[in-house]
């Protein structure tokens, strides 16, 4: 996540730009830049964090011309700093880049080979280099870049100027976002229409393979072979609040919708088909010296953390322990050399989280991270760090730090598997099979928002909910009920299926709502049997089941279906209704989703 913006016609540059980089800062505030065009070169200005450094350092260094490209960064390669800010310079060209290139340590190591010096730890600077080396024999800065676009992998939102052509921009897209904003002998280019919606409302958007040259008067689509992509202009119809959070009307929906692709994005880089294994950023842990593992967390990363506990059991057969932080840290744990600790913080900053990872490296633990956000204080303090690259969560509710957590979990564990020897390399290569096709499976699962919104109403006026699941699905019954709780303010309990019968089972009439979670598996038939305990005393059943299962009908008043999937990783698909219903429901009764009352997206005291 980052945001891109680029301008060229006959107003001055630099404050369009950074007024579209004020609008695109959700995307990401570790380092801003600009580069402008002037009297024969381009001139970069950028600097670490938030725009307003950017625009004091501006203040100082001004950087007039009518042609520049500007970004602010959400650090993913290389930590935020002013050498990795972008834009990159190598020789006349500038580039700005939104996504990760998948194959950048091996096109560094090529390009260093062939004499490239590098300035920064980005990937990004990896294009500039190509393109700098492609535009030496390409007749204009579209070849150059069609032609680097080919050696690159991965997901991208390109724009690319050039000293020697400086009349055009050309942008390039691939997963991340890129919009064409048409003007009056001008046009721009950003990341999405907030960026651009005081300039304009007349708009083209890009698609996935396409490349767009654009000049003052011009703009011209092609895809990557070069042939020409014709697309009327649209026009924007959405308040400038709306379009910040992608037409959706709460961040969290669209956060919902943003899984498939921050699922994709925490894949990026780590699947090695080839050798059915895993790739963990350079991170290398010795299993022979990890004789337990404890994970640590708060709230949904203690959620996510329990849903390690079983992936990690299952596939490396190393014991784990999951404790709550804000617990751990008081009660004098016995930890030390030969504990793995995980650290989950999405935040990478809540102080239960770094206070029990400063417990456990006191008492010779080895730690690792999990979190969403570089260079936070959590990874910093840990010995080892694996981010999750999900893009700023801004909705307190958290939805794309939890799958894209559970992702990283199920790296870890086929990592760990594979060098425990508890994991064949078939089973390996199934299970990295299936984690590719998860973004395909989630997006089946959150464009089917219509179900769940018939059923946010059908039972949005209960006064309680409770969430049943067995397994890995007792978790996602937990955090189901956080999510409803958090956002709806209706109390909700999530419980083990077979605890029913010691307690909560007095609770049920035919007005509590139970979600169960009853998807195929080990599990399934006595789920089923618990359905019907809950059926016989009146309850009102939802069940969530997966597609081709013709039975669970029977057996509950609503269904809604999910894509098989690896057992494993069942959670990944069975929370997303949860997360769906708790957003309708909370809709429905016109509560505050993004920010819910009494809550802080990051809890940074005890
Ligand atoms: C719930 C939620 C919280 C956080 C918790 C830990 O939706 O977001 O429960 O999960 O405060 O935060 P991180 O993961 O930032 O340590």
């Amino acid at each position: 996540m980052c945001g891109i913006i680029g301008y060229i016609g006959g107003r001055q540059a630099t404050p369009l730009l950074v007024g579209g980089l004020r609008k695109l800062e959700y995307r990401g505030y570790d380092s801003a830049g600009v580069s402008v065009f002037n009297n024969g070169t381009s001139k970069v200005v950028r600097c670490r964090g938030k725009l307003a450094n950017l625009e004091a350092k501006l203040l100082e260094d001004p950087a007039p011309g009518t042609v520049g490209i500007g970004h602010t960064r959400w650090a993913t390669h290389g930590r935020p700093s002013d050498e990795n800010s972008h834009p990159h310079k190598v020789g006349p060209i500038s580039v700005i880049h939104n996504g990760i290139i998948e194959n950048h340590l091996q096109l560094r190591a090529e390009l260093a080979a062939s004499g490239s010096k590098f300035s920064s730890e980005t990937d990004t600077e990896i294009f500039a280099h190509l393109v700098a080396r492609e535009i030496k024999t390409a007749e204009n800065l579209t070849l150059a870049v069609r032609r680097a676009l080919a050696k690159v992998r991965g997901s991208y939102a390109f724009v690319v100027m050039s000293d020697h052509e400086p009349q055009t921009l050309v942008a390039a897209k691939n997963s991340s976002p890129l919009v064409i904003g048409l003007g009056e002998n001008e046009n721009f280019i950003a990341s999405d229409v907030t960026a651009i919606l005081a300039e304009t409302r007349k708009v083209i958007f890009i698609e996935e393979g396409e490349i767009v040259t654009v000049t003052r008067e011009a703009v011209a689509i092609t895809d990557l072979e070069g042939k020409p992509v014709t697309r009327a202009p649209k026009t924007i119809t959405w308040s400038a609040v709306q379009a910040e959070k992608g037409g959706f009307k709460h961040f969290m929906l669209k956060e919902i919708h943003e899984q498939p692709r921050a699922v994709a994005d925490t894949l990026v880089g780590r699947v090695d088909l080839e050798h059915d294994d895993v790739l963990l950023d350079g991170v290398t842990l010795d299993v022979t010296k990890i004789k337990r593992i404890v994970f640590v967390a708060c709230g949904t990363s203690y959620h996510a953390s329990m849903v390690g506990e079983f992936m990690i059991e299952a596939l490396a057969r190393i014991p784990v322990e999951v404790e709550i932080a804000s617990e751990f840290r008081y009660r004098d744990p016995i930890i030390g050399a030969g504990d793995l600790v995980i650290a989950v913080s999405q935040s990478g900053e809540t102080l239960d989280t770094m206070e029990a990872v400063r417990e456990a490296k006191k008492r010779g633990a080895q730690v690792l991270a999990i979190s969403n956000v570089l260079e936070s204080s959590i990874p910093r303090l840990a010995d080892h760090a694996f981010y999750t690259h999900a893009g700023p969560e801004i909705g307190v509710a958290s939805t794309k730090a939890f799958t894209t957590q559970l992702v990283a979990m199920a790296l870890v564990a086929i990592y760990l598997g594979k060098r425990t020897k508890t994991l064949s390399n078939e089973r390996a290569r199934a299970l990295l099979a299936e984690l590719v096709q998860l973004p395909q499976k989630m997006r089946d699962i959150v464009e089917g928002g219509a179900q769940l919104q018939v059923l946010a109403r059908r039972y949005g006026g209960a006064h309680g909910f409770l969430f049943l699941g067995r397994g890995s699905q007792y978790p996602i019954a937990l955090e189901g009920a956080l999510k409803l709780k958090e956002i709806s303010y209706i109390h909700a309990e999530g419980y083990p299926a077979g605890e029913m019968k010691h307690g909560p089972i007095a609770l049920i009439d035919e007005n509590l709502p139970v979600v169960v979670l009853a998807p195929r598996g080990p599990f399934y038939e006595k789920v089923v049997s618990n359905l019907a305990e809950v059926r016989a005393r009146q309850g009102k059943v939802l069940a969530i089941a997966t597609k081709g299962d013709n039975e669970i009908g029977g057996h509950a008043d609503d269904v809604v279906l999910v894509p098989d999937t690896a057992l494993e990783l069942q959670p990944i698909l069975t929370v997303l209704p949860l997360q769906m219903l708790s957003y309708y429901v909370a809709d429905g009764k016109g509560t505050d989703v993004d920010q819910p009352r009494n809550l802080a997206k990051s809890v940074t005291v005890e």
